[in-house]
């Protein structure tokens, strides 16, 4: 449960750093532009990765931004702390991010015609890296070991809640054309591919060239480098890159050296039983 680390808003743990009741009033009641860009993740799925992408694919390639602004004052998070100040003097066209589920989302992005960009990554990758996120982020909770991590996390007894109920409830969604769904694996496979078809949502028309240079500038390596992308700028006593650094490995299947086969067929039982509806959108190789 919640401690003294968390707040609870509509039965979400969220992290009282980054959330305040204000942060929360703000967020209900944004007022979305049409122009507005939106990307949506479940925690430790690509959402640093997406506050990378899209001011280049935005700008047209044009590397300033990234290599000068922090990601949370670049593309801020809607829910968060810095989203009123940051927002009200961003010029359109806007980019965010949020971690928020659908049916939490503010009115208007539903009367605008923002548009919405939805990562899913492997659950069991994102279990993984969440466990060793929190071993680094003083803000969160001790994760105890990995069996115990795993089971709060079925449980939905980490920031955001259950992982199943955010992704299920971005798949059925009114958002028809404004939304565009791609995985992390996608990502890793053909971040150049991605990057093509994505843009081509956004309205932008990049050259081949262009595409190029956003798939090398947001590589894991170069972003790890990156130290407006990496989180070095926050105080160690926050968030110590010692312990565990935030660009960890950037990699699909991790899972795999740290899943025992008993904690395999118990994450698997659970995720097939509560994505029954949905089994077919959540098939991963490895
Ligand atoms: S957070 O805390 O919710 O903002 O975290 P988030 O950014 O969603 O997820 C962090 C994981 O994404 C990895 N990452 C990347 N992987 C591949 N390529 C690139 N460019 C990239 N950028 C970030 C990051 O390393 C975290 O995953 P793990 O598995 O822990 O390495």
């Amino acid at each position: 449960m919640a401690d003294d680390k968390y707040l609870v808003y509509h039965g979400l743990m969220l992290p009282k750093i980054v959330h305040s009741e204000e942060s929360l009033k703000h967020f209900e009641t944004f007022e979305f532009r049409d122009d507005d860009v939106l990307a949506l993740t479940y925690p430790k799925s690509g959402t640093t990765w997406m506050q990378e992408i899209l001011p280049l694919l935005m700008n047209g390639g044009d590397t300033s931004p990234v290599k000068t602004v922090p990601n949370w004052d670049r593309v801020p998070w809607l829910e968060e702390l810095r989203a009123a100040e940051v927002l009200s003097s961003m010029p359109s066209p806007r980019i965010m991010v949020s971690h928020m589920p659908y049916h939490l989302m503010p009115k208007s992005l539903f009367s605008s015609k923002a548009k919405v960009i939805y990562v899913t990554r492997n659950p069991k990758d994102v279990l993984v890296s969440s466990f060793h996120f929190h071993k680094m982020a003083s803000f969160l909770d001790d994760p105890g070991t990995f069996d115990e991590f795993l089971d709060k996390f079925l449980e939905g007894e980490v920031m955001f809640g259950k992982w199943t109920d955010h992704v299920k409830s971005w798949q059925k969604t009114y958002m028809e054309d404004r939304i565009f769904h791609v995985t992390y694996e996608e990502m890793l496979k053909d971040l150049k591919g991605v990057l093509s078809r994505m843009s081509r949502f956004l309205g932008k028309d990049l050259s081949d060239e262009i595409l190029e240079q956003v798939a090398s500038h947001c590589s894991f390596k170069s972003m790890k480098d990156n130290a407006m992308s990496n989180y070095s700028l926050v105080p160690q006593d926050i968030m110590d890159n010692t312990k565990s650094p935030f660009m960890r490995k950037g990699i699909a299947g991790d899972w795999k050296k740290h899943f025992n086969p008993e904690q395999e067929a118990k994450f698997t039982d659970a995720m097939k039983r509560e994505m029954r509806d949905n089994c077919n959108k959540i098939t991963w190789d490895e």
